[in-house]
């Protein structure tokens, strides 16, 4: 499904390349549920990036589907994120002046899917994050747990093969974070979505089948990697 292989990245800064990524190789397989942890600074979201065609690696591959997503241009990436990667921000990104189900159909406009399906699949995963009565409203109507439902419906519409998420439940209070948490581990077990879900929570990453964990920019551990982490 997802392998990295001896990833690394600097970004520079004025004169000077600072590496922020070592070297990292890690396999997920489908269906999984990943959590990455690390301290702040670790690198997390720059993986993440990486790993969501965001931004290209300085060194190192990273297949989704047995392509390496690295390789492509511009266009053929951008086609590929739409129609095979999920994204979820710790911020919603929703589109103020859209509704709950315009903002959740959006990516399947770019596909060019007629309005009525398009409405059609996007009740559906409203209705199974569980807003489904909240489909006409704006997302400044809805609480900060409610949008990150929209944002989890909205990455799924277009059936992507993997999902990544940044500190989904980082703007929520204890008890909406367990229950966003609640409703990614049943979309994991019970729709078989694979998720690799970035968090500074260790009780979030407890309740995942696999952590790795980054720390200035090496994994440290793999849980899920038989033979260890390679050193
Ligand atoms: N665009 C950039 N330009 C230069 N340095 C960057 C850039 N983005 C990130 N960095 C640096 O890369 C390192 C890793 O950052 P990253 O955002 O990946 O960490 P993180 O683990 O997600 O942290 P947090 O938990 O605070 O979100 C940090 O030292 C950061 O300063
Ligand atoms: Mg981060």
């Amino acid at each position: 499904m997802l392998s990295v292989e001896r990833l690394s990245h600097s970004f520079r800064t004025g004169e000077e390349d600072t590496p922020v990524l070592h070297e990292l190789s890690f396999r997920v397989e489908h269906g999984q549920m990943v959590a990455l942890l690390g301290s702040s600074g670790s690198g997390k979201s720059t993986l993440l990036n990486l790993m969501a065609g965001l931004m290209k690696p300085t060194r190192g591959s990273i297949l989704i589907a047995g392509q390496a997503i690295e390789k492509m241009n511009e266009n053929r990436l951008a086609e590929f994120r739409r129609t095979h990667i999920g994204f979820i921000f710790q911020s919603y990104e929703l589109i103020p002046h859209l509704t709950v189900r315009e903002n959740v159909e959006l990516p399947l406009v770019f596909q060019s899917v007629g309005s009525k399906e398009r409405k059609e699949r996007a009740m559906t995963l409203l209705q199974q994050v569980g807003i489904g009565d909240k489909s006409e409203l704006f997302p400044s109507q809805l609480s900060g747990g409610q949008q990150q439902r929209v944002s989890i419906a909205r990455s799924l519409i277009t059936k992507p093969a993997i999902v990544f998420a940044d500190e989904p439940t980082g703007n929520l209070d204890t008890k909406t974070e367990k229950e966003i948490i609640d409703l990614l581990i049943d979309l994991n077990q019970n729709s078989g979505i694979t998720f690799v879900i970035v968090t500074h929570e260790h009780e979030v990453a407890c309740r995942t089948q696999r952590i790795l964990q980054l720390r200035d920019g090496f994994l440290i551990e793999d849980s899920g990697s038989q033979e260890g982490v390679a050193g």
